[in-house]
């Protein structure tokens, strides 16, 4: 599918709250992808696909993992709102015709990942501070996207690893590798 025909399925599936969050994602990609030269277009058809499982209830995420033989782990059985990241691979995948990084991006977009290529890395910014979200440390991320794209993401990564602490939540084990292998390759 082509960016229009993407942004029409998402507003068709999405509430208009959500639809508006993955329009100000889209947008914060398209800035992101031009600071760091990268391809514009495909970092705005995964900005505005990346949350288009998010609404599916927790029944319906579930019996789609099951159908489509999507393997979960034990943080995502206990906590399957992180689900919508995978699924949103999956379905980006089959029918907006996405390619398999591009989808990974999707994939990685709640936890962060290992070996995260530059379209993941755009998404997880964009998804924590696109205009919509109100992002109390913006100006100072932005100092650090200056320097690097490597050290925004590790900025947010701390900042949800943090949350999950103050929740007492359990925090899934991509963020701990995602930080870990940022750290280890500075
Ligand atoms: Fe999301
Ligand atoms: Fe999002």
């Amino acid at each position: 599918m082509n960016l229009n025909e993407i942004q029409e399925y998402i507003k068709d599936k999405l509430s208009e709250k959500r639809y508006y969050h993955s329009k100000c994602v889209m947008e914060r990609s398209i800035e992101l992808a031009k600071k760091y030269g990268a391809d514009v277009e495909i970092a705005s058809k995964i900005g505005i696909a990346h949350d288009v499982a998010k609404e599916m209830t927790e029944e319906e995420k579930l019996k789609y993992v099951k159908e489509n033989n999507i393997e979960i782990d034990e943080t995502e059985k206990v906590n399957t709102g992180l689900l919508h990241a995978k699924i949103g691979k999956d379905i980006a995948i089959k029918q907006f015709g996405f390619s398999e990084s591009m989808g990974q991006a999707i994939a990685n977009h709640t936890t962060g990942n290992k070996n995260m290529d530059i379209y993941s890395k755009i998404l997880f910014i964009a998804d924590r501070t696109s205009k919509d979200r109100n992002f109390e440390d913006l100006e100072y991320l932005n100092s650090l996207a200056d320097k690097g794209i490597d050290e925004a993401v590790l900025y947010i990564l701390d900042k949800k690893i943090e949350l999950q602490i103050k929740k007492r939540a359990p925090i899934h084990i991509n963020g701990i590798i995602a930080r870990n292998f940022l750290l280890e390759n500075k």
